[in-house]
């Protein structure tokens, strides 16, 4: 049975190869989606930053470290809460809450940046929660954000060859909705969207988009050939960012 984002991580042996798999440099969270998230982030420094689905609280870290003015990281799961809160319990600017970004009561006009990193495709809409986003951003404020490309979420046939995935199929790439992946030792529930329907949710949830990314591979960040050649086949991840009109770009014509 597959289950849902938060209690998949909240099962003990995913949460553990979970954590191993990202402390490797070579992860592609590493090498690809974390740097040119912060990339399109930008300067925190000074930031109020609400990161939903903020995972063990590594990047909670980077950001406080980098001058944020403060971090609130929510994720639904109690393992990933645990770890956050070890992680960020000596800065006094973080706060860590359990709860499921579905129902989450979002504090409205409280930050100047908001951050989802891969948790959006995990919920099964994205308006409710693009709303609620642009609800809690100050006029001006920006949101940066994931997910798994929608080349990768469209077709979930597991590779069966040996070693690491050299095939990719893509298919039902219109038929958007509920998906089921066998990952790390466990199926968890999904949902797959275009390209073109995160940058339609923005626009029509009130966002001025800034950026669309695939995530291409930089040769600097790669230690190995093979893993870059590899890494050029096939986008990964889309990156998007997108602001909540400034103050004076409200005020009303007249
Ligand atoms: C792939 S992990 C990414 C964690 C972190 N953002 C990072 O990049 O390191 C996805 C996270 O989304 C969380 N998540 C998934 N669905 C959620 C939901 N409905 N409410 C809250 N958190 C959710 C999971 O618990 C998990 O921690």
């Amino acid at each position: 049975m597959a289950l849902p984002g938060p209690a998949f991580y909240d099962q003990a042996a995913v949460f553990e190869s979970y954590m191993q798999h990202r402390a490797q440099a070579a992860a592609p969270n590493n090498t690809m989606e974390g740097p040119l998230l912060r990339e399109l982030l930008g300067d925190v420094q000074g930031q109020d930053v609400l990161d939903l689905g903020c995972g063990a609280g590594g990047f909670g870290s980077e950001l406080l470290a980098d001058g944020a003015a403060s971090y609130l990281g929510v994720d639904g799961s109690a393992n990933m809460v645990a770890q956050a809160r070890k992680q960020l319990q000596s800065d006094t600017r973080a706060q860590v809450v359990q709860a499921d970004l579905q129902t989450w009561p979002m504090p409205a006009a409280r930050f100047s940046r908001v951050t989802a990193r891969l948790v959006l495709h995990y919920l099964p809409a994205l308006e409710p929660l693009l709303q609620a986003v642009h609800a809690a951003l100050r006029p001006g404020g920006r949101l940066v954000f994931s997910v798994e490309h929608p080349v990768i979420t469209c077709c979930d046939r597991a590779w069966r060859g040996q070693g690491l995935r050299q095939e990719w199929i893509v298919d039902d790439y219109f038929r958007t909705g509920e998906r089921e992946t066998d990952w790390i030792g466990s199926r968890v529930r999904k949902y797959h969207r275009t390209v073109e329907d995160h940058f339609l949710a923005l626009q029509a949830c009130g966002f001025m988009v800034e950026s669309l990314r695939e995530g291409r591979p930089e040769r600097a960040r790669f230690q190995d050939d093979a893993d870059f050649e590899r890494r050029q086949r096939i986008p990964l991840f889309l990156v998007m960012a997108a602001h909540k009109a400034p103050a004076s770009a409200e005020a009303p014509a007249g």
